[in-house]
C-alpha cells in the first residue's frame, strides 16, 4: 500500500502538509520533510490532535477563503458537514459569519449541527434542492451530488470543490476544483483555534504501525480521522 496523504507531528512542529507528492508518506520513525512544509506545534497541543488537522483544515481554509472568498452573510452548503474536511469547513464558515447548510448521512446530522450548520440535509433521505439556492458550495463529494449542487448557487455565487473536475458548473457563477497546496501561516492559525476552543477536530481510530494498513481499510464506517502512532 502507498500512502502519500499523511503528515506529520513530533514534538515541537508538523508539517503544514505532505511531506512531498511525489514520495511516500510519513507512517515511519524518521522522515525527511523540506523544512518550507513545517510549522512550529506549541506544546500544549495533543501529537494526535496536530497530526488530525493539516490536511482538512488548509482544505477547508483554502476552499472557503481563498477560492471561494466566503464573505460574512452568505449562505455556504456543505457536504459531508460532520466529517473530515466537511467538518472544517462548517467550523470555519460558521465563525465567519456565513448561514450553514450541512449535508451528509442520517447519522451526521447533529454533529453537524453542533459544528454550527443551521440546516441540514440527509442526502440518502430528503431532497438536496429543498435548499433553494446558495452562495457558495463547498463539495466534497462530486459525481451526481456535485452535479445538482451546482444548480444551487445563485448568480455570481460559486461552487468549490475537492471532487475533481466538476462535471456541471453553475449557470451564472464560478466552478473552482483545487488541490491543498503547502502554507506556512495557515497552520498556525488553525492550531489557534484549536487552541481557543474555537475549532474541533474530531479524532476516530487511533492504531499502531503495525495495525496501519487495516487502519487505512476499515470494514465499519469510523466517525474522525484516522491517526498512526509510530511510536507507542
Ligand atoms: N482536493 C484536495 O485538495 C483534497 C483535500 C482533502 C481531501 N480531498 C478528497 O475529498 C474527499 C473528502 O475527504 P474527507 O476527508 O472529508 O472524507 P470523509 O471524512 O470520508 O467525508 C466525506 C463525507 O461525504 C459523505 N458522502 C460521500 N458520498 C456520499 C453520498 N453519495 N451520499 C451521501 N454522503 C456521501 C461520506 O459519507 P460515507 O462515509 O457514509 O460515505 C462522508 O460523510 C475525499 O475524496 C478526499 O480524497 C481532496
Amino acid at each position: 500500500m502507498r500512502v502519500t496523504s499523511t503528515v506529520t507531528a513530533q514534538r515541537g512542529f508538523f508539517s503544514s502538509m505532505f511531506p512531498d507528492w511525489n514520495r511516500d508518506g510519513t507512517l515511519a520513525e524518521y522522515a525527511a520533510v523540506e523544512a518550507r512544509n513545517l510549522t512550529p506545534l506549541p506544546g500544549d497541543v495533543d501529537l494526535t490532535v496536530g497530526a488530525s488537522l493539516p490536511t482538512s483544515g488548509l482544505t477547508a481554509w483554502q476552499g472557503l477563503f481563498e477560492h471561494g472568498r466566503l464573505q460574512a452573510g452568505q449562505s455556504v452548503l456543505v457536504h459531508g458537514a460532520a466529517r473530515g474536511v466537511g467538518s472544517m469547513v462548517t467550523q470555519f464558515a460558521h465563525a465567519a459569519g456565513a448561514y450553514v447548510i450541512g449535508t451528509g448521512r442520517a447519522a451526521d446530522r447533529q454533529m453537524a449541527l453542533d459544528f454550527g450548520a443551521k440546516e441540514f440535509v440527509d442526502l440518502d433521505n430528503a431532497s438536496l434542492e429543498a435548499v433553494g439556492g446558495v452562495d457558495l458550495v463547498f463539495d466534497v463529494i462530486g459525481g451526481d451530488i456535485g452535479n445538482r449542487s451546482a444548480r444551487l448557487v445563485r448568480a455570481g455565487g460559486t461552487l468549490v470543490t475537492i471532487a475533481g473536475p466538476p462535471e456541471a458548473r453553475p449557470a451564472d457563477g464560478l466552478a473552482i476544483d483545487f488541490v491543498v497546496v503547502s502554507d506556512r501561516a495557515q497552520p498556525s492559525e488553525v492550531v489557534q483555534r484549536v487552541r481557543d476552543r474555537r475549532l474541533r477536530t474530531v479524532i476516530g481510530n487511533v492504531a499502531t504501525l503495525d495495525d496501519a494498513v487495516a487502519a487505512f481499510n476499515p470494514t465499519e464506517r469510523i466517525k474522525g480521522k484516522t491517526t498512526i502512532r509510530v511510536r507507542p
